[in-house]
């Protein structure tokens, strides 16, 4: 069947603007829409920029904005988007380098800064660090994530705040924060204490529907909230 695959392309180099350009594609009802971005760049204009690496919704990177969501190209099929026309942009809030390519530098740093590593101040054990399955339990929703910047991109709080740490770093110190083996908590609750901190989520759930890979994200949030709200920072 055909399908009309509408994206909005920006090239620095030439473009003062982004500007939509359309393209008829053959598609299969299975087809991700990664492989009409294939389509496109392979066979009828390869200056088409985009990321993409595992095309198995592993490791985070063509996340974008497809028929008005935050989704993953290679996971969304053709049958799921309704109408023969699918439009695609770069994620919203990011500052686009080109076409659907956008600066990732900012939102990585923000994961950096909630120290997203295990931190143990003990002596090394003679095996693993053992935990019970239901500690365990505490952060396996939160250690999903694949940073493809879906859910701080779909935040209307950071749209409107850059400078909010967002939902993908409180989704990852949340990973550490509930580790029973780790002794760093309350560094990284002083962290999203701040003012551009926890305390800029709306609850808007924005984020949680945008996340690809179903976690509840808002409801993490809420408990690094609560967590802050209940430890002594002082
Ligand atoms: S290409 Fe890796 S998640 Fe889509």
């Amino acid at each position: 069947m055909q399908r009309t695959l509408k994206i909005l392309r920006f090239n620095p180099e030439t473009d003062r603007q982004p500007h939509w350009e359309e393209y008829a594609v053959e598609a299969e009802p299975t087809d991700r829409v990664l492989d009409l971005l294939h389509q496109v760049k392979w066979y009828q204009d390869g200056t088409l920029t985009f990321r993409r690496s595992c095309a198995h919704g592993v490791c985070g990177s063509d996340a974008m904005l497809i028929n008005g969501r935050n989704r993953l190209a290679c996971k969304i099929r053709v049958d799921q988007l309704g109408g023969k026309r699918i439009t695609v942009a770069p994620l919203p809030g990011l500052p686009v380098m080109k076409d659907l390519v956008v600066d990732m530098e900012d939102f990585f740093a923000k994961f950096r800064s909630v120290q997203p590593y295990l931190q143990n101040e003990g002596m090394p054990p003679e095996r693993e660090r053992r935990q019970s399955p239901a500690d365990r339990d505490r952060y396996e929703d939160t250690s999903r994530c694949i940073l493809c910047a879906a859910c701080t991109s779909s935040c209307p709080s950071f749209w409107a705040k850059p400078e909010y740490v967002g939902p993908a770093a409180i989704v990852n110190a949340h990973r550490f924060v509930f580790d029973t083996r780790d002794d760093h908590a309350d560094e990284r609750l002083e962290i999203l204490a701040d003012k551009d901190g926890v305390w800029r989520c709306r609850t808007i759930f924005n984020c949680t529907d945008a996340c690809p890979r179903g976690i509840h994200i808002t409801q993490a949030i809420l408990e690094v909230t609560q967590e802050i709200r209940t430890a002594d920072l002082s």
